[in-house]
């Protein structure tokens, strides 16, 4: 049997909601890793195995599919602990820290995932990289609309030694900005190079005026459950 990549996603999902109980309040990811999760938990609380639980969200689409499936919904303002969020990622390092966002739900994952006891990613082998950068693709970064240029600027700046190229992220023929779900705008950084020490980017990124937030999840994955073609893989910190 030739497995594809939808497939590999699947299984990491079916695995992570092993993980959930009843009577948890679950942190719902964005993605189409995280909603085979979502449909299973939803499959799950159908045949009565799973029992009262809360689900927190973290996209107006994420929202969408659990409303359209009947799971029963909060949010962080009633419930500012959350037992277990399962969510995907982009890229994943050796050390569980992660790059997400590429779907553009980056500040409500990162607002659910860090308040979360236990955080399990789920992806196909395909996101494992050696270092956060360094597969290429976009390292997004949330940005207020207002002079977003300016914003632009300042962030590939920052990383010039790394040869950071700054995007704005836009979406069909007329490339019109994308706006997520808060109104906001996507800044995609592209690096030729390592950026070093990821705190210190964190950090540096985060004080630029006009940032709301950036995709790297630092410290914040408690488990990562790989699916590859020769099987399953449970990482834990
Ligand atoms: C959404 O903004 C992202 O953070 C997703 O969690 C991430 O892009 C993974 O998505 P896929 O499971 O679709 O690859």
């Amino acid at each position: 049997v030739i497995l594809t990549q939808d497939d590999l996603k699947k299984i990491a999902a079916y695995k992570a909601v092993e993980y959930v109980e009843s009577g948890m309040v679950l942190g719902l990811g964005t993605g189409s890793t995280a909603k085979h999760a979502v449909d299973r938990i939803a499959e799950l609380l159908r045949q009565g195995k799973l029992k009262n639980i809360v689900g927190i969200p973290t996209s107006m689409k994420t929202h969408e599919q659990a409303v359209s499936l009947g799971i029963p919904l909060s949010d962080l303002d009633s419930h500012p602990v959350i037992d277990l969020a399962i969510d995907g990622a982009d890229e994943v390092d050796p050390y569980l820290n992660l790059v997400k966002g590429r779907g553009g739900s980056l500040l409500r994952e990162k607002m659910v995932e860090s308040v979360c006891k236990k955080f399990v990613v789920i992806v196909d082998e395909s996101k494992l990289v050696n270092y956060l950068g360094g597969s290429g693709l976009a390292m997004p970064v949330e940005i207020i609309r207002f002079c977003w240029k300016f914003t632009a600027v300042r962030l590939q700046k920052l990383f010039q030694e790394s040869g950071c190229v700054a995007k704005l992220r836009t979406f069909g023929e007329k490339e019109e900005p994308f706006v997520t779900d808060n109104g906001n705008y996507i800044v995609d950084l592209y690096f030729e190079k390592s950026i070093g020490d990821l705190k210190v980017a964190s950090d540096a990124i985060l004080h630029i005026a006009g940032v709301v937030e950036h995709g790297m999840f630092l410290d914040m994955a408690t488990t990562v459950i790989v699916a590859g073609e020769l099987g399953l893989t449970v990482k834990n910190k």
